[in-house]
């Protein structure tokens, strides 16, 4: 089954049950400074399951686009991806475990027609912060799991959570039975050997943690989640998703071109272009902090395994562009930014080549020196060193030394990075970790403040600035704008003028809620157009702004105090940052 099927057989099977199709935001998340790109379905759900009330009802189900990158150095693996789409169903408040398990098996044996023998299920097995689940066990044994295939274990294998606080339960996960031979007497779903492989994950949202402490909800939801390209994988008997239909033409295409065999360097390629290509269709560029840099990471990973696979650079647009072909059926809407989207990439291709032929070659310097020592490791400060001299970045330096056999402490190499006060570049994965957007008070006013500086801009620059990401903390707001040249001072002052402006006139902001298509014609801003709903709230401040916004916003503009602007700054190739206080 093709994962175009697998995907429309899911959403229509939950709508079927009462569920409302909800549109995948963007993998890059909006006033949400705790992640840096969407990393599970249930992340943009995060205010409704914690109790808002969402306006499609209280069952939803949608395909999430989903980048994880804690792992991208597994990446050439047989299994490991940073994109992926994930496949989820929401009760929030509504339904729980014995719909939500009847629902699941139904849909994997009746739907994708998987046998009952192949299957095998885990349950959480109870600590002092939540009883053994024998409900959800008891639910497995009537939809026709016999009782060897229902497994119990503790919270490091069924309880979910993202990062570290936030809305979590315990949850069952369901796994498919390669049929291959269990490696020990002990062999079980929680074994890695690829015996059985986790394809359902229903997560039963009743607790909410916070300072180490858990609490029930005032709801109960759950939360499921199934990777798209894992079950195509299964339903195509192909035992690596990098030879189901969703990468095998680039595959294909790879080994054709390359002068060298190297399969791991094959599917880092393929990977990783496939990752970028949906960074920056939803708005990402490279930079050197945050998203910016995983995607920089991502481009420059690829360009380095092209050159090692001898692949001619020149070919990397024909690359793009079989890429976007094979994507067409899951993303029609990649073809309408091809041409950006190969510009992105190779600009930053092409930026990176020197650096990388230059490094290699000091690279091989080093080799050979560490080679004549007969030592195992390479110094850290010889990371360092090529990083500050030649510009070669240390994740690269790390790819390099491991695939020449030697060792790397990259925990030194950070800290002799963050003695350089050069932090941010590889302390930019840590946010993975965080918790949740705040929407305090002081928060909400940024909220406001923030359309207030979008419409001060167009006004300021010309009506093509456009918002391309903004963040939002206690302290201060962060506002990225398409932009082709660095503020003037003057520039800045009127800007920060009208808005004061604005705020000195006490203007009402209102909430209209309205079909999408009328409030798109209706004028109103938005940032992403497929991330939201049939039905849209449409948040207007006076006659000055009108943005499709989830809110929330203060009630009047003279509640935000004096407006200034911090720094302006350049953000991406065409993208300024401006960061101002509320004072
Ligand atoms: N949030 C859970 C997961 O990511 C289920 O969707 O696995």
């Amino acid at each position: 089954m093709k994962a175009i099927d697998i995907r429309n057989k899911y959403l229509n099977f939950f709508k079927a049950h009462g569920h409302a199709v909800i549109p995948s935001a963007p993998l890059i998340p909006e006033n949400d400074p705790s992640v840096l790109f969407n990393t599970a379905g249930m992340q943009p759900l995060v205010p409704y399951l914690l109790g808002a009330k969402h306006p499609e009802g209280t069952r939803l189900t949608d395909a999430q686009k989903c980048l994880r990158t804690n792992d991208i150095d597994e990446v050439g693996d047989n299994r490991h991806l940073t994109y992926f789409e994930m496949l989820g169903n929401w009760s929030l408040g509504d339904y729980f475990k014995e719909e939500s398990i009847a629902m699941s098996y139904e849909f994997l044996t009746k739907e994708l027609g998987i046998p009952n023998e192949k299957l095998s299920v885990t349950c959480f097995a109870g600590d002092e912060d939540c009883p053994r689940d024998e409900l959800t066990a008891e639910c497995w044994r009537k939809a026709g799991i016999p009782d060897d295939r229902i497994y119990f274990y503790g919270k490091d294998d069924n309880w979910w959570i993202a990062g570290e606080e936030g809305p979590c339960g315990p949850d069952t996960e369901m796994f498919y039975d390669t049929g291959k031979e269990p490696c020990s007497p002990d062999c079980g779903p929680s074994c890695d050997c690829g015996k059985y492989v986790e394809i359902w994950n229903n997560v039963f949202m009743e607790y909410l943690k916070k300072d180490g402490k858990y609490t029930k909800l005032a709801q109960k939801n759950v939360d499921t989640g199934l990777g798209l390209e894992r079950m195509t994988m299964l339903l195509e008997g192909k035992q690596t998703p990098f030879d189901t239909e969703i990468f095998s033409p680039i595959m294909e295409e790879l080994q054709r071109l390359a002068k060298k065999d190297d399969i791991s360097s094959r599917r880092i390629v393929a990977e990783h272009l496939r990752a970028s290509i949906m960074i920056i269709q939803d708005g990402g560029r490279p930079s050197n902090i945050d998203r910016g840099y995983i995607l920089r990471r991502l481009i420059r990973r690829m360009t380095r395994h092209l050159n090692k696979l001898e692949i001619d650079l020149d070919k990397l647009s024909n690359l793009i562009q079989l890429n976007i072909d094979t994507l067409n059926e899951l993303y029609p809407e990649l073809q309408n930014n091809k041409e950006t989207i190969k510009e992105v990439i190779i600009a930053e291709k092409d930026k990176f080549i020197k650096t990388l032929v230059r490094g290699e070659r000091e690279f091989d310097k080093v080799i050979g020196r560490i080679k004549s020592q007969a030592k195992q490791e390479i110094d850290s400060e010889e990371i360092f060193k090529l990083y500050e001299t030649y510009g070669f970045p240390p994740e690269v330096t790390k790819d390099l030394a491991e695939e020449n056999g030697l060792q790397v402490n990259m925990d030194e190499v950070d800290k002799l990075f963050k003695a350089h006060q050069d932090k941010s570049r590889l302390g930019s994965e840590q946010k993975f970790k965080g918790g949740l957007a705040g929407t305090g008070e002081q928060e909400v006013k940024y909220h406001t403040a923030t359309h207030l500086l979008n419409a001060a801009l167009k006004l300021v620059i010309g009506q093509d600035v456009h918002q391309r990401g903004s963040n939002i903390t206690p302290e201060r707001m962060r506002f990225d704008f398409s932009c082709d040249h660095k503020l003037s001072d003057d520039e800045k002052q009127k800007a920060e003028d009208i808005v004061n402006e604005w705020i000195k006139q006490n203007l009402a902001v209102t909430v209209l809620t309205m079909k999408k298509d009328e409030a798109i014609k209706s004028g109103a801003e938005c940032m992403f157009i497929e991330k939201y709903p049939e039905d849209v709230t449409v948040y207007s401040i006076g006659d000055i702004s009108k943005e499709l916004c989830g809110g929330p916003h203060v009630k009047n503009t003279g509640e935000l105090g004096h407006f200034k602007i911090t720094k302006e700054e350049a953000c991406s190739s065409g993208v300024r940052r401006i960061k101002a206080v509320l004072e």
